[in-house]
């Protein structure tokens, strides 16, 4: 199979520790690609209609996206993991997380794209104020649960540590440790594993 991706996105961090974690690297051709809305990659583009990273080809030639998906494909190469646990409130409990995590990255990346790609004469303050409003009720959400997180790992975990890591990333003076400590105090802990520390986003 072969991964489309771009690293400093965080949903291809999700998929680049996905594919770490189960040991499924060595499977995978990986294409490195320069994209964005307004300068789109042809190589993308024939792969994916919607021109979005990650994209994996699989071996029969078909494409996956978005990460999500990606992710449930490479849990299946490996269906023993129990990183989206098969039924009852656990799967629930994952797949909660990940769509919180997820929502937290679309949050920081569209105010990220506001900030970073739009002319400044153009950018609209209340729209970013209301993304990071919205990044703010996902920590705030996640500093709840991480008591639970434990020492566990799974795809909502995984998410929730590269939604983490990509406000280190594009916000390093966002200070989210010091109003969300229990997940602050997590993060520490599960951002030493190999799988994080080798996806680390460029500098
Ligand atoms: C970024 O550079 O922040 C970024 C790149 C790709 C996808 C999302 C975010």
């Amino acid at each position: 199979m072969k991964l489309i991706y771009s690293p400093a996105s965080p949903y291809v961090r999700k998929v680049l520790v996905t594919l770490k974690e189960l040991g499924l690297e060595d499977k995978v051709e990986f294409v490195k690609v320069t994209t964005s809305v307004v300068d789109q990659s042809d190589v993308l583009a024939a792969a994916n209609p919607l021109t979005r990273i990650p994209t994996l080809v699989m071996d029969n030639g078909k494409p996956l996206y978005d990460s999500r998906v990606i992710t449930q494909y490479l849990v299946s190469l490996a269906p023993s993991c129990g990183f989206y646990p098969e039924s009852g409130e656990a799967r629930w409990d994952v797949l909660r997380l990940e769509a919180t995590a997820e929502g937290m990255m679309d949050s920081a990346v569209n105010a990220r794209y506001e900030r970073g790609l739009r002319p400044a004469e153009k950018q609209w303050d209340d729209w970013v104020d209301g993304q990071m409003k919205k990044v703010h009720g996902a920590l705030k959400a996640l500093d709840g649960e991480a008591a639970s997180f434990g020492d566990g790992i799974n795809a909502g975990i995984i998410a929730v540590a590269s939604a983490c890591g990509y406000l280190d990333f594009r916000y390093g003076d966002m200070g989210w440790r010091e109003s969300y400590p229990a997940l602050a105090a997590w993060y520490a802990k599960f951002a030493e594993r190999s799988s994080m520390k080798e996806t680390q986003p460029p500098a």
